[in-house]
C-alpha cells in the first residue's frame, strides 16, 4: 500500500542522531531526498546503509533554497537549532528540531515565534513520547487519580559524551546532563502530567569528574585539549501550578552502581511508572507489568510530524512547548549558580 507521506521530501541536516530520523522517515514511507553535514563522507556512509541516493549537501543553506525540500530535520550541534530553524522555516521549510530546542529560553522562544508568524509547522523531537510503552501509559494517565508527585532519573554513570566536543562546552550545547539526558525524562513526567504550568525551579549541579576526564563515555574524548565547562550532576525540583512537582537527576558521570532511566508518576489513585519494565501500580498496590514493546518509536514520531506537515496541524510538542521546556531548564541553571529557587 502506498504511504500517505510518499510525496512529502524531507532533507536530514546533521549525520549523527539524524541516522534515526532517516530510518523513521524510510518506515514512514516519505521521500529522504537530501542528507546535509559539514562531513560529507559521514552523510554518504549514513545514504550507502539505508541502499538511498539523496542528494549530499554540506552546505545548509542549498538546502534551504531546494524548492523540492518540504520539511528538514535539525539535527546538529544545539547551538545551531535556532538559527537554523528560524532560517528554515523563514525558507518555507516545515520543521523537525531535535532536543533539546534552543540553548537558551530566548532562542527557544524565537523559534516558536518564528513558527506562529510563517505558519509551518515546528515540533520538537522528543522520542520517548513515541515509545509505546508510554503511550501505553499516556492512555491510562487517568487512572492513577490526581498526579501530584513525579521522579525522572537520568543517571549515567560513566557517560561523558565525546569529551571536548560540542557536548562539553557551554556555548555550543547550553549545559551538560540536564539539557542533553535529563531533558528527556524531565519532558517526559511534564507531558504524562499534562503539562502544568511551571512555576519555580531549584537546583544544585556540580562537575566533580568532567574537568578531570574521568567518567568518559564508550566514545573516550572527541578533542583532548577541548574545553568542559558544563555540569556533570545536577539534581533538583520544578514545581508546577495546581502543587505538582518532579523531583529529577540528570548525570554522566557519578560514582554509582548502575546506569539508571526511569520516570515515575504518583497519584491519589496508583502510580505510572516508567521503566525497564514500566507498569501500573493501583492504590491497593497490585502491580500490572506493560507487555507491549512493539514497533519503532522513530517511525511513530516522524509519521506525527509528516501528518502535521500534511494537514497544518499543531504538532505535539510543539515548538511552544519547547520553549516553556527551555524557561524550565534555564531557571533550574539559574537556580544551581545562584543557589536559591527561581521563579519561571
Ligand atoms: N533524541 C535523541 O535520542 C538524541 C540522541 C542523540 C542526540 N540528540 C540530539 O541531536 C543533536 C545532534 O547530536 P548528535 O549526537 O547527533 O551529535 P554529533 O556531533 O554526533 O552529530 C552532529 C552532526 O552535525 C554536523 N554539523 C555540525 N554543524 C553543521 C552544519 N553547520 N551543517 C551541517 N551539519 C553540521 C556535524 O558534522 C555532525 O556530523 C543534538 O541536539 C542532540 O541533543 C538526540
Amino acid at each position: 500500500m502506498q504511504s500517505p507521506f510518499s510525496s512529502v521530501r524531507v532533507a536530514v541536516v546533521g549525520a549523527g542522531i539524524g541516522r534515526a530520523h532517516v530510518e523513521g522517515y524510510l518506515a514512514a514511507g516519505a521521500k529522504v531526498a537530501v542528507i546535509c553535514d559539514l562531513d560529507a563522507p559521514r552523510a554518504r556512509a549514513l545514504a550507502a546503509k539505508h541502499g538511498i541516493s539523496p542528494r549530499i549537501e554540506t552546505d545548509f543553506s542549498l538546502v534551504l533554497s531546494d524548492e523540492n525540500v518540504d520539511a528538514i530535520s535539525i539535527c546538529t550541534p544545539n547551538s545551531l537549532h535556532a538559527p537554523m530553524a528560524i532560517e528554515a522555516m523563514r525558507a518555507g521549510k516545515n520543521v523537525l528540531c531535535e532536543k533539546p530546542l534552543a540553548t537558551n529560553a530566548e532562542d527557544a522562544q524565537a523559534i516558536a515565534d518564528c513558527a506562529r508568524e510563517t505558519g509551518r509547522v515546528c515540533m520538537v523531537s522528543q522520542v520517548l513520547r513515541f515509545r509505546d510503552d508510554v503511550l501505553e501509559l499516556k492512555r491510562r494517565a487517568g487512572e492513577t487519580g490526581e498526579i501530584y508527585y513525579a521522579r525522572a532519573v537520568s543517571r549515567r554513570r560513566s557517560g561523558i559524551p565525546k569529551w571536548g566536543g560540542w557536548f562539553t562546552q557551554n556555548e555550543l550545547s547550553g549545559g551538560g546532563p540536564l539539557i542533553d539526558t535529563g531533558v528527556h525524562t524531565l519532558d517526559l513526567a511534564w507531558w504524562l502530567a499534562g503539562c502544568p504550568v511551571p512555576l519555580a525551579a531549584s537546583a544544585t549541579s556540580y562537575a566533580k569528574f568532567g574537568p578531570h576526564k574521568h567518567h568518559l563515555g564508550a566514545g573516550g574524548a572527541g578533542n583532548e585539549n577541548g574545553v568542559f565547562d558544563v555540569e556533570d550532576l545536577a539534581a533538583g525540583l520544578v514545581r508546577f501550578a495546581g502543587g505538582f512537582s518532579i523531583h529529577f537527576e540528570a548525570s554522566w558521570a557519578i560514582n554509582a552502581e548502575r546506569d539508571e532511566r526511569f520516570c515515575h508518576l504518583h497519584g491519589t489513585k496508583g502510580a505510572l511508572l516508567w521503566e525497564d519494565e514500566p507498569k501500573i501500580v493501583d492504590e491497593d498496590g497490585e502491580i500490572e507489568t506493560l507487555q507491549s514493546r512493539a514497533g519503532s518509536a522513530w517511525k511513530r514520531e516522524m509519521e506525527h510530524f509528516l501528518g502535521c506537515v500534511r494537514s497544518g496541524e499543531t504538532p505535539d510538542p510543539d515548538a511552544t512547548q519547547g520553549a516553556t521546556m527551555m524557561r524550565i531548564l534555564d531557571a533550574l541553571y539559574q537556580s544551581a549558580r545562584e543557589e536559591r529557587e527561581v521563579a519561571i
